[in-house]
């Protein structure tokens, strides 16, 4: 009996938990609410390469220049760190983004512009990172999820920097 009754209660949870993501997801779709991850996913792009917290954006559909506020900088981890700052711009193209700025890829502890990022067409399961220097590739599988970022860890590797300097 007890047993029954256990398994009753964590049906009846798991069913509000469905509902309430449906609902979730119902009310987003319905709503006007187009965030800069659809814009990157309907480009093609995986929508990692933007982290989370994203507070506002906006698009110039015709010219696809875009550009995403967060309240502080950040920095996220991949396969390398890479830096956010609050304001982000660029070109949004099919496959690509160009005229970046406002986000940095550390590469053996130096940071570099991440000037733009293409994927290939068709896709080699590989995204290329233009720094200026060189092209960074990174496995697309990385970018599936936009990461946690971490307001802290830049601060952190500036004196370690600073230290090393
Ligand atoms: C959504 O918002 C955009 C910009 O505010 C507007 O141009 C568009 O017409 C809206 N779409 C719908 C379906 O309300
Ligand atoms: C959007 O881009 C087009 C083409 O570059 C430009 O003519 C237009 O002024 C832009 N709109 C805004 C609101 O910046």
């Amino acid at each position: 009996m007890a047993m029954a009754m256990s398994s009753d209660v964590s049906i009846s949870f798991v069913l509000v938990i469905v509902t309430l993501s449906w609902l979730c997801t119902f009310v987003n779709g319905g709503s006007n609410s187009t965030t800069i991850y659809d814009e990157l996913r309907a480009k093609g792009l995986p929508v990692g390469l933007l982290p989370k917290g994203i507070t506002r954006y906006e698009i110039n559909s015709s010219s696809g220049e875009f550009q995403v506020w967060m309240k502080e900088p950040c920095n996220a981890k991949f396969e390398n760190e890479v830096h956010y700052d609050p304001n982000i711009k660029g070109t949004l193209g099919y496959g690509q983004i160009g005229e970046l700025s406002g986000m940095t890829a550390q590469e053996l502890f130096l940071w570099f512009p991440v000037k733009g990022i293409h994927v290939d067409l068709p896709s080699s399961g590989l995204i290329h990172f233009d720094v200026g220097v060189a092209d960074k590739q990174f496995s697309l599988s990385l970018f599936e999820d936009p990461p946690n970022c971490n307001p802290e860890v830049y601060a952190i590797n500036d004196d370690v920097l600073r230290a090393v300097w």
